[in-house]
């Protein structure tokens, strides 16, 4: 797409190897591995990541929409793609003709598939261990055993659990704990098969950095191989201030450039609803960004980018294609003129390699990593630097 304002997300795709890396380093060797590339790669380009990965080695890769995987199958992608969200008699049908591999929930499901399979597919069969989101109750398992030593279509491949408190992974009586201890009963079940198990989101990996689980022989992450999900860690980000082990790179830089600067009286006022007013003569930076990009409405006068290096505070709300900063401590030092080009960082690193976090952008929202990652919006192009030429 032409491009005539100076908005967008800057994807570094060595900081995704980075982090792709470090997670295998601590997996090692024959660990099952799926990065998840769902939600349009946590708002970073589902295709050129997954390309990216596919290219770094990773022979699965998650999504959670069939549509998603598809898309990735149309652009030629090889690797296997797990589909998460479920399906119905259509979808099983789709899931197949691009040979994706289910992820499978219920019993429908199975009988979906096995209407649609006229070849023998690979399934991996969800428990729900107390996110009570998907996923078969773990009292399943028996009767699953025997429906798989005898399907001809349908081939077990992984059973596989999701933690609601990976960053509680650490603790070896917590939620999580409890989880792997259900999953470990379930997993017994298909040992005979050779099937694997995977478990762990990122704070679950994450978790294994930790020294306390490191070090630790016995502690229940490291008494079974669990298979890796990483999501959010992939992107650069921790899922917890607790966990701070793993040395992860932030891929995405969202931002952008001045659009004008105002100069205001004492009185006047700021955007919509005139939520702030200048207490003294101030300067008033104009950016091309605004909800309809993702940025939260809750930042209004709440937030602070990153401006000539400096966190200045955003002031006035947020509108749809413009937000406001006050940037007269900055200015004032050093004169106007220089900043009329001034880039703004909304996240991420400024050309001098200040960096100012998601995560606080996230406090201030109110809001988790995640969400001001996948919210950076449709109309924002990404731009990509680094990674194979
Ligand atoms: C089933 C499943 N596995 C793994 C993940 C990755 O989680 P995270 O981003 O916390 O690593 C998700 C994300 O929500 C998920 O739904």
């Amino acid at each position: 797409m032409e491009m005539f304002r100076r908005t967008f997300a800057e994807i570094n795709l060595d900081h995704l190897s980075h982090n792709f890396f470090e997670i295998k380093k601590l997996g090692g060797d024959n660990r099952f591995i799926c990065p998840m590339v769902k939600a349009n790669a946590y708002g970073h380009g589902d295709i050129v990541v997954a390309k990216h990965l596919d290219h770094l080695g990773a022979s699965h890769l998650g999504v959670c929409l069939i549509e998603e995987g598809l898309m990735l199958r149309n652009e030629g992608l090889k690797s296997k793609i797990l589909v998460f969200r479920g399906f119905d008699k259509q979808g099983a049908q789709k899931i197949f003709d691009a040979q994706m591999t289910p992820v499978v929930s219920t019993w429908d499901q199975i009988t979906a598939l096995e209407s649609v399979a006229d070849e023998p597919i690979k399934v991996h069969v969800k428990f729900n261990t107390g996110m009570n989101r998907l996923g078969f109750a773990p009292q399943e398992a028996e009767k699953l055993r025997t429906y798989f030593k005898t399907s001809k279509k349908l081939k077990l491949k992984a059973v596989l659990s999701h933690f609601y408190l990976g960053e509680d992974a650490v603790q070896t009586n917590g939620h999580s704990a409890a989880q792997a201890k259900l999953m470990t009963e379930i997993h017994s079940y298909f040992k005979d098969e050779d099937v694997w198990a995977h478990l762990l989101n990122s704070g679950g990996i994450a978790s294994l950095a930790e020294p306390e689980v490191k070090n630790n022989p016995d502690h229940f992450l490291n008494k079974t191989n669990w298979g890796f999900r990483p999501g959010l860690m992939l992107y650069g980000y921790s899922p917890s201030e607790t966990l701070k082990s793993m040395n992860l790179k932030p891929v995405m830089t969202f931002k952008s450039v001045v659009n004008n600067i105002r100069q205001m009286n004492v009185g006047e006022t700021v955007s919509y609803g005139a939520t702030w007013k200048a207490d003294k003569a101030s300067t008033i930076a104009v950016v091309p960004v605004g909800y309809a990009d993702g940025v939260h409405r809750l930042l209004s006068n709440r937030g602070k980018f990153l401006f000539a290096g400096k966190e200045v505070p955003i002031v006035g709300r947020i509108c749809m294609d413009f937000l406001m900063l006050d940037v007269t401590a900055v200015v004032q030092s050093s004169g106007l003129k220089k900043f009329t080009e001034e880039e703004v960082i909304l996240f991420g690193y400024d050309q001098a390699g200040n960096f100012l976090s998601a995560e606080v952008t996230a406090k201030a929202a109110e809001t988790i990593t995640w969400e001001v990652l996948t919210a950076v919006g449709e109309r924002v192009p990404r731009h990509y630097k680094g990674g194979q030429s």
